[in-house]
């Protein structure tokens, strides 16, 4: 048993995604959560300043004490999961194994599409993954800039996202593939507009779900779930305005985050 929070990180408001799925999967776990709203987009940037950014983060979160670490951002978990995970002692958790888990037991005609940020996209983690699991799977990818911007200013379900999420998602439409991985976790936000254009017999595969359902796994495993059921605290933190951040990100949580967002100074960390 282990009553001390998970941390959750991102750069910016996606990793609420997997926050509102840890909600669903662990109810009586408290929660704090980092996104770091005034650096974001890492998805653009070089891997060493991903990795210079995602210290600062791990480190602001272990400053609070935290259990265990989840990087709730498909382009750490791609670039830098493996030099964080050497220098802590907390289990840390990224989103590509469990996502790309499930799309290889969803897959039935063998074509995963993959869509990321650049930085993802580039690095090639999903592919590996996938192909170290089962050689014969055709993957095709796609890095999808403009969706980040675009959710981070709450165009989730608007005519501009449809045309975006066209252009975007037309070749691995016209590939067939049957199951596509979310792989950023900004993109659940769209998931409507992106199932509406790929169609309903393409399994999209939500990386916030899959972690939160490792996630719980790991703590059983290692007997860290917390036991007190009451009372369970949400605590977040950005490094910008928090004002933008309460709106939409309690309108995605459905539930009022208005004076629990608190600013700091990320660079301090
Ligand atoms: N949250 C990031 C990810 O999952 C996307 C936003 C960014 O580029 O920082 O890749």
């Amino acid at each position: 048993m282990d009553n001390r929070s998970i941390g959750v990180f991102d750069s910016g408001l996606g990793g609420l995604t997997a926050v509102k799925e840890i909600m669903k999967e662990l109810p009586n776990e408290n929660i704090i959560y980092f996104g770091d709203t005034g650096r974001v987009p890492y998805g653009t940037r070089s891997q060493e300043t991903i990795i210079k950014y995602s210290q600062n983060d791990v480190n602001f979160l272990l400053s609070n004490d935290v259990k265990m670490i989840v990087i709730a951002c498909g382009t750490v978990s791609s670039v830098a999961l493996p030099i964080l995970a050497k220098t802590i002692s907390v289990p840390i958790v990224g989103v590509v194994n469990p996502t790309v888990k499930a799309a290889v037991r969803a897959t039935k005609n063998k074509k995963i599409g993959i869509i990321g940020t650049s930085g993802t996209i580039k690095s090639g983690s999903y592919e590996k993954l996938i192909k170290n699991i089962d050689s014969s799977i055709e993957t095709f990818t796609k890095a999808c800039p403009l969706f980040v911007p675009l959710v981070e200013n709450g165009h989730f379900d608007t005519m501009v996202a449809e045309l975006v999420v066209e252009e975007y998602l037309s070749e691995i439409k016209e590939k067939g593939a049957d199951t596509l991985i979310l792989g950023c976790t900004h993109y659940p936000l769209l998931k409507n507009t992106i199932q509406r254009y790929m169609g309903e017999n393409v399994t999209l595969i939500d990386a916030g779900k899959e972690t939160a359902k490792e996630l719980k796994n790991i703590l059983t495993k290692d007997d860290m779930h917390t036991d007190i059921k009451e009372n369970n605290q949400y605590k977040f933190f950005v490094s910008d305005n928090v004002d933008g951040f309460e709106n939409l990100g309690g309108m995605f949580l459905e539930q009022k985050i208005d004076g629990q967002v608190e600013k700091i100074d990320i660079e301090k960390y």
